[in-house]
């Protein structure tokens, strides 16, 4: 895989699109100038363009059937080795390329985005194919909170507290034929409420995949939460998938259908710049990305470093699928 500068990769694809040195000297600058505690201030303060603070956040009122969801369970059985990001560090640095390339904006610019109705259409290879909508999912899926570790392809990791299901609960109650043997998901197309998506230059919608059997893992994770209440909407609410072992591009978010094949789906960054982002996209240490080794990451918060752990630190979970 050839190298490339940060004029050529813009030159080729516009963006992910932030090149390391152009996102490194925008934090470097802000916390030089002691700007990132002061911009979240300013955030909460309602300071920010066309935002009122919190409630860009968090939906204002919880609906009946929300009311019921949380706080959920937590499963013990999910640990993690580091501390839980703070909430306002994840909620304040997001990729949603559908509204910016600037992960410090993307929070103001999704609030554009209208989540209620919202409805998944789960089809394809199932004997029993059904839309739900968001309180159908909420009424019927085995609810429960997880920590997970969050790792980016661009070496900035988190880790946080999802709400939501296992993949494999809405899975089930399709039931996949034998015929399938990939999961292709997609988002939303609303060029007009998310301006990022007139980027011609990118494939939208936003589009991934999974193997049946990467889908049907107990980690594979459908989030409709985060810290104890529904999915602020730059988190990619109301709901979006989760992926720990995985680079985070993986974890699609604001999922309106998914449906099952017969053969492996194109994807958003597979397709935009194949030699950079792989179908399969493992967190893998010792595989250096062009332009980001991939040998340690970045805490979002703290600034700490840590060697990055072969499947993000889940490869007890998910070995036997790369056997
Ligand atoms: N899903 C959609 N629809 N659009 C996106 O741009 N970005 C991905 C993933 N899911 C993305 C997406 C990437 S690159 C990452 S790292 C995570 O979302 C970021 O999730 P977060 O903003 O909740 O931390």
């Amino acid at each position: 895989m050839s190298r490339l500068n940060d004029r050529e990769v813009r030159k080729i694809t516009g963006g992910k699109a932030t090149p390391e040195s152009a996102y490194m000297d925008r934090r470097r600058f802000l916390k030089g100038a002691g700007m990132i505690g002061l911009y979240s201030a300013a955030l909460a303060a309602g300071c920010s363009p066309g935002t009122s603070g919190r409630e860009a956040d968090l939906p204002l009122e919880l609906s009946e059937v929300e009311k019921t969801v949380y706080p959920a369970r937590r499963n013990d059985r999910y640990v993690l080795d580091r501390p839980l990001t703070r909430e306002e560090i994840a909620a304040r640095y997001n990729n949603f390329y559908e509204f910016t390339e600037i992960k410090e904006d993307v929070r103001v610019h999704a609030q554009k985005l209208v989540i209620r109705p919202w409805a998944v259409e789960v089809t394809g290879l199932v004997r029993r194919p059904k839309t739900f909508d968001l309180d159908d999912l909420r009424k019927t899926m085995p609810m429960e909170e997880r920590l997970y570790r969050h790792r980016c392809v661009e070496a900035w990791a988190m880790a946080v507290p999802w709400t939501g299901f296992p993949l494999k609960a809405l899975l089930d109650a399709v039931q996949p034929l034998s015929s399938a043997t990939h999961v292709r998901f997609k988002s939303f197309y609303k060029p007009f409420a998310a301006q990022g998506q007139l980027a011609f230059w990118y494939p939208w919608p936003y589009t991934e995949g999974l193997t049946l059997a990467e889908a049907m893992n107990e980690l594979a994770f459908m989030a409709v939460g985060i810290y104890g209440h529904p999915l602020p909407k730059q988190h990619g609410a109301p709901v979006r998938l989760v992926v720990p072992w995985k680079y985070g591009f993986k974890s699609i978010k604001s999922a309106v259908r998914i449906e099952l094949v017969d053969y492996r789906p194109a994807t958003f960054w597979n397709t935009a710049q194949g030699l950079e982002y792989d179908f399969t996209a493992n967190v893998n240490p010792t595989v250096p990305h062009p332009r980001w080794s991939q040998a340690r990451e970045k805490m979002i918060d703290t600034g700490e470093t840590r060697p990055t752990l072969l499947y993000n630190g889940y490869e007890e979970y998910v070995r036997r699928l790369y056997a």
